[in-house]
């Protein structure tokens, strides 16, 4: 529930535009042949109407750009900033020599967040903005309608309708609760139900827009805000993200997709889960490495309980 959903039992679907699924295929045929029925030739304008309702891995027909607005001083850190992340319970060793801290919203009092702070690191709030958890404080005020299926792997957590009001009020609550705590950032996981079987018809182009209404949302309260994992929508939301965090991208050979942060000189803050965790064999580490550090990534290696223990690049 922590961490993500689409890498714990198998690969995640292939992303890219030729891997279309038998069920896209399915879809597309149904629409060309009712097309061809019940429009006849010529009509090509109506086409536009029915693009919301196909495949999931559609490319997202907006690119998110800020709104242009100097006064906005959240915190925007750069490629290659050293960080812990700890999400299982709250933090209790603050004194490791790295500049952020990815921790739990919710687990942690504002007190940790202070003492992190006054040792000059930034302390980036973890949520899960994509998924119902039941034993958050807020967690009643989601409705049966917000959900959808259940995260493969987590049983008890369902996928969110992200275009609900309701949902959306729920996470400008929790942006308001992140701010409140003092929190420099937010780390909200789950925005890419497009690349799960979630039940709601999530797509690509859905995740573009909820990233677009959580940005806006987190910048209007001074915190900065980055994309989890969700490769295939890097470069629309890129504009409005400060950071990626990134699961196993080492793993899955899909570390070239978040390149474009580190062009950007935004961090790319890299998970990778070595087998064997906390007991890492130089060649477990060196795979799981890579040549990150070369290339700007900040890659640390935990277990997937996301507990204190961390090895470093
Ligand atoms: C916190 O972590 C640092 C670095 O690993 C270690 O030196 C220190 O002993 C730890 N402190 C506690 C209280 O565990
Ligand atoms: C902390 O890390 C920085 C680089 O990230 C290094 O320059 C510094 O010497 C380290 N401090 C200690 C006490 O290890
Ligand atoms: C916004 O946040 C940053 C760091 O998190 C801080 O340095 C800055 O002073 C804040 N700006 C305002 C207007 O509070
Ligand atoms: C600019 O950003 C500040 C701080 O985030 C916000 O209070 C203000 O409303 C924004 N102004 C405009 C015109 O968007
Ligand atoms: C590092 O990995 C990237 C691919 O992720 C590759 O393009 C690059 O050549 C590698 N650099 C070195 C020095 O091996």
């Amino acid at each position: 529930m922590r961490s993500q959903t689409d890498n714990l039992g198998s690969k995640p679907q292939p992303r890219g535009v030729f891997h279309r699924s038998k069920k896209f295929w399915i879809i597309l045929s149904v629409i060309l042949i009712a097309i061809a029925i019940g429009l006849g030739v010529g009509l090509g304008v109506g086409l536009t109407q029915g693009s919301d309702s196909d495949s999931d891995s559609n490319p997202p027909s907006t690119t998110l750009v800020p709104t242009p607005n100097t006064t906005e001083t959240y915190w925007q850190p750069k490629a290659g900033e050293t960080w812990q992340i700890v999400l299982l319970n709250a933090l209790k060793n603050t004194s490791l020599n790295v500049s952020v801290y990815d921790i739990d919203l919710f687990d942690n009092p504002t007190s940790t967040i202070d003492t992190l702070h006054a040792q000059n690191k930034k302390v980036i709030c973890y949520f899960s903005a994509g998924s119902y958890e039941p034993n958050r404080p807020d967690s009643s005020q989601f409705t049966a309608t917000d959900k959808g299926s259940e995260l493969d792997g987590w049983p008890g957590e369902y996928w969110l309708q992200t275009d609900s009001s309701n949902v959306r009020q729920i996470m400008t609550s929790r942006l308001q609760l992140a701010k409140s705590k003092g929190c420099d950032g937010v780390d909200p996981d789950n925005v890419d139900g497009y690349d799960n079987e979630n039940g709601l018809g999530l797509t690509t182009y859905s995740s573009v827009d909820y990233l677009g209404f959580l940005a806006d949302n987190a910048h209007s309260l001074n915190l900065s805000i980055g994309l989890k994992n969700g490769g295939a929508i890097v470069d629309s939301v890129i504009q409005v993200m400060q950071w990626e965090v990134n699961e196993q991208c080492a793993q899955y050979n899909e570390c070239p997709l978040f390149e474009s942060f580190i062009e950007a000189n935004k961090p790319v803050f890299q998970i990778e889960y070595p087998s064997g965790a906390p007991n890492v064999d130089a060649s477990a580490k060196r795979s799981s490495c890579g040549n990150s550090s070369e290339q700007d990534f900040s890659t640390i290696l935990k277990n997937m309980d996301l507990d204190e223990w961390l090895e470093e690049c």
